[in-house]
């Protein structure tokens, strides 16, 4: 598909170098849409928790893909996100295209406070991230064999971050109806268990997956040096995302890009041969 002409010129991407952000710019720039990844280490520097940072960031830009860290649900982010898209139209955006999980209270209450800007904003809201696994804070698990979560026998849609950012780049690019929510899973309902079966077979030796309590996930988390308040918002969101209710698939990449959902099984045997889980 085509861009439509009368796009703005610079898409901002917050947080352009992490997973699903590399993806939309990649994609942004091959339909030829000029973009300015923004973070901590770019210039102009973005920092979320600095708003004198905001302003050169979004200077010239029209659109903005816009991830939050170290995660929308976060206490206090909401303020954040509301200044965010005040100061997003003031500077004349058009367009605001939100990462966002699934079926976290939290996150949703972010949602609407940056649609309430009154910049026309586009959620997509996902489910658990198979690059987790791969990019994320479960590389050394899998390379050391045991995927140690808080998550019992729950089931997860969990889904590929290439997915993800194949419809946010869609949205930016107009060319799929933006202002609504695009919910994203994966096409399978999976345990953990069956994920680490998947990442055996990639792999070619086994991982196991050990259900643990929260309180032994955060305990384990802070032991491997995870900083405390990142290990305790890590359990938290545990609890509340793998309780069960997420147990259930959505259709928007189907909706957006009119196609399934890629399988983890497939998101596996691409990641295995990168040598990501390779033990040295
Ligand atoms: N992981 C999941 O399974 C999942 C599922 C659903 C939704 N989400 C949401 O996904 C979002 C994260 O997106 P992602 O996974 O694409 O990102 P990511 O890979 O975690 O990180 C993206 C970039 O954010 C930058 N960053 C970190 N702290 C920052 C700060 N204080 N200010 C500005 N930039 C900062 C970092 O670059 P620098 O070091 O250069 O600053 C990093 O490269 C979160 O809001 C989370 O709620 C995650």
């Amino acid at each position: 598909m085509s861009e439509h002409t009368d796009n703005p010129p610079i898409t901002l991407v917050i947080g352009g170098h992490g997973k699903t952000g590399s993806r939309v710019a990649e994609r942004l720039a091959a339909a030829g849409r000029a973009t300015r990844v923004a973070s901590r280490s770019t210039t102009p520097r973005f920092e979320w928790h600095d708003e004198s940072t905001w302003t050169a960031a979004l200077d010239g830009t029209g659109s903005a893909y816009v991830t939050f860290q170290p995660d929308l649900a976060v206490p206090g982010s909401i303020e954040i996100i509301t200044a965010f898209g005040v100061a997003a139209r003031d500077q004349g955006l058009e367009h605001l295209v939100l990462l966002s999980g699934r079926g976290e209270e939290q996150a949703q209450a972010r949602e609407a406070a940056l649609a309430d800007s009154g910049v026309a904003t586009t959620i997509v809201r996902c489910a658990f991230f198979a690059q987790n696994f791969s990019e994320h804070f479960l590389v050394d698990a899998v390379q050391d064999g045991v995927v140690a979560l808080p998550a019992g026998d729950v089931t997860e849609p969990i889904v590929d971050v290439d997915d993800v950012a194949e419809v946010a780049a869609a949205a930016l690019l107009g060319q799929v109806p933006s202002g609504r929510v695009y919910e994203l899973t994966g096409p399978r309902l999976m345990t953990f268990q069956d994920m680490a079966d998947d990442l055996s077979k990639a792999i070619g030796r086994t991982i196991t997956y050990l259900p643990v309590s929260t309180e032994e996930y955060v305990v384990a988390a802070k032991e491997a040096g995870v900083p405390g308040d990142e290990a305790e918002m890590l359990g938290a969101l545990f609890a509340d995302i793998f309780d069960g209710h997420n147990s259930s698939l959505a259709s928007g990449v189907e909706e957006a890009l009119g196609r399934p959902a890629r399988d983890f099984a497939d998101f596996a045997v691409q990641a295995a041969p990168t040598g990501v889980w390779t033990v040295s």
